[in-house]
């Protein structure tokens, strides 16, 4: 293995991404807009996703501060300094873009599930918080890679429809914010692997608990929203190449937790759960 990854390593990127990205403004946005229903006819179902998604991040928090009650201050500080003031700024422009095509506002879910409250309760046990603290690393990793792609994809495509406002002032700032979280999630739940702190029923229990509940991102057991990113998957071409897109969005995994599977590339649970989506897609459309 390379280089270990230090707590220190990882506070000195929680410092950069605070200085170098300060959240996104408003009023930065150039919000020229050529073709609105043209606009609205490729991406406007993407649009609404991504924007109730990035506004769920202060659900996100509250649930973070329920499963994970000792949080580290590293930790703190990446959810609080850059993480929750940048994604909430995407969730807002995003939101008023999708006004601005005519659609409607983006309806977050900003209440902590009941599943989630009993997984809270069972972080009170060291033990089982170290285990919460690698999944809730593992989804952000998995999650934050997603919104890479989708973005990286969402801004060619505007290029390619003339949209360079879209393009140049919203889609590509929000973009140069997401490979930061990314990397931090990556680097922590690296780290925590690595660390050995982990014992091997701890590593057990935490690959039981993700086969049994990985979700796409914004999907949060919805049957409904597992429906609506099935929609963004094919919109945004994913679905010609599912093994390819399941091992950008699966590989840390595959490495950190499943690493006696020699050569996974991703866990299988990654390609059922594309799988799903876009069948009930096909199924039940985005509505
Ligand atoms: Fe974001
Ligand atoms: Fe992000």
């Amino acid at each position: 293995m390379s280089e270990p990854i230090t707590t220190q390593r990882i506070l000195e990127h929680v410092q950069r991404l605070g200085e170098q990205h300060p959240p996104l403004a408003l009023a930065s946005v150039d919000r020229e807009v050529h073709d609105p229903a043209a606009v609205a006819a490729r991406y406007g179902h993407v649009i609404d996703y991504l924007a109730r998604v990035e506004l769920e991040v202060d659900r996100n928090v509250l649930e973070l501060l329920v499963l994970l009650p000792d949080v580290s201050e590293v930790d703190r500080m990446f959810y609080a300094d850059v993480w929750q003031p940048q994604e909430i700024q995407h969730g807002l422009i995003l939101d008023r873009l999708q006004q601005d095509l005519g659609r409607p506002a983006a309806t977050p879910e900003l209440e902590v599930s009941a599943k989630m409250k009993v997984m809270g309760a069972l972080a009170h046990f060291s033990a089982i918080q170290d285990i919460a603290r690698l999944l809730y690393y593992l989804t952000g990793a998995s999650t934050e890679r997603q919104a890479v792609l989708a973005y990286n994809i969402i801004h060619d495509g505007m290029t390619g429809l003339g949209e360079t406002a879209i393009a140049e002032t919203i889609i590509a700032p929000i973009r140069r914010q997401e490979p930061g979280h990314f990397a931090f999630y990556r680097m922590s739940a690296t780290q925590l692997v690595q660390s050995g702190a982990l014992r091997p029923w701890q590593l057990y229990l935490a690959r039981v608990l993700r086969e049994r509940t990985y979700n796409l991102v914004g999907v949060n057991g919805h049957d409904r929203y597992r429906a609506q990113m099935g929609g963004v998957v094919t919109a945004l071409g994913f679905d010609a190449d599912l093994d390819r897109y399941a091992r950008e969005v699966g590989r840390i995994e595959a490495q950190l937790l499943w690493a006696h599977e020699r050569g996974m590339a991703f866990p299988p649970y990654v390609l059922a759960a594309l799988r799903e989506s876009i069948d009930l897609y096909r199924e039940r459309g985005f509505d």
